[in-house]
């Protein structure tokens, strides 16, 4: 089989082709950051609010962006040329590779950049139609949860101990509050009003929970961002996930409990029926006002 095409520092390439030394500060540091960029029929879905978060994402590291928010999108219609359908964007920039091994962040290196494109794993029909499950843990990870690190130690071990328990999600709690999951933002409904965590430095400010909010506002559904408890989260009528893969998701067991009737909840399926409508009209003008 042939190797995909991908695109490193300024080249496209197939991707068994690239080759990154071990002195790259991604490779020895995790100092470096990412972002996905969902993609239906060869059209970004909000690719632009991606590469602005890229953009701060950098600027959190100080590390300085090789690319505009409209360079970024050209390289990745140029990705895409190669990779039709539903696809996932990943696009990773690290410090660069220095002479040496230092913690110090030197001056002047050149940021390596990778992209790839692998197929979008949209959730199954019977995901959507009866939920998944998710375990709970404590989040254990750093206070900087706001960027997009490529550093994901901590993401990867909340995330292993639900494929333990044979589920999907781990939704995490600081200090007795939701936080979010291993790799999507967490939403809890309670008599009809959705809640949704702080929009801090304890999570990462998902694109598919800011297009959330914003179908919420549009379609007259109650939204609250708030500190939410893990007493909350526990008595739910509903729990919702959200990320660029997983679109919007019921979870309708928490540890193996049933969450409110135990099936997918009624404003699950307005706010799912909102979020497929307006993916529908992606590529048309409208859909692209954020
Ligand atoms: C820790 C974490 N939170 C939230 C999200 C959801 O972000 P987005 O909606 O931008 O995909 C992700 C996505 O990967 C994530 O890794």
């Amino acid at each position: 089989m042939t190797s995909p095409i991908a695109h490193f520092n300024g080249a496209f390439v197939p991707l068994d082709e690239i080759r990154i030394s071990p002195l790259d500060r991604g490779f020895i540091f995790g100092d470096g950051v990412y972002e996905v960029v969902p993609v239906y029929n060869g059209e970004p879905l909000h690719g632009r609010e991606h590469f602005e978060r890229l953009q701060r994402s950098c600027d959190e590291i100080r590390l300085k962006n090789p690319h505009t928010v409209d360079e970024w999108m050209a390289l990745t219609r140029k990705l895409l040329e190669s990779h039709p359908g539903n696809q996932s964007v990943y696009v990773h920039v690290t410090r660069g590779v220095p002479s040496k091994r230092d913690h110090v962040i030197p001056t002047g290196l050149k940021p390596t950049v990778f992209m790839m494109c692998y197929p979008l794993a949209s959730p199954s029909k019977e995901q959507i139609e009866n939920g998944v499950a998710c375990t709970t843990a404590e989040d254990f990870r750093w206070t900087k949860c706001h960027i997009k690190s490529i550093s994901l130690l901590g993401n990867v071990l909340a995330r292993q101990s639900s494929v333990d328990a044979g589920a999907v999600e781990t939704i995490m709690f600081r200090n007795g509050f939701l936080t979010e999951a291993s790799a999507s933002n967490a939403f809890v409904v309670k008599g009809g009003t959705v809640l949704a965590a702080p929009q801090d430095n304890m999570i990462l400010l998902g694109i598919t929970y800011q297009l959330l909010e914003k179908l919420a506002k549009d379609g007259t559904l109650k939204l609250e961002v708030r500190p939410v408890s893990e007493a909350e989260v526990r008595g739910a009528d509903e729990i919702w996930l959200s990320s660029s893969t997983k679109e919007v998701l019921a979870v309708t067991s928490l540890d193996g409990k049933p969450v409110g009737t135990g099936k997918p909840g009624p404003v699950f399926k307005r706010m799912h029926a909102l979020y497929q409508e307006y993916k529908g009209r992606l590529g048309r003008k409208d859909a692209v006002a954020a």
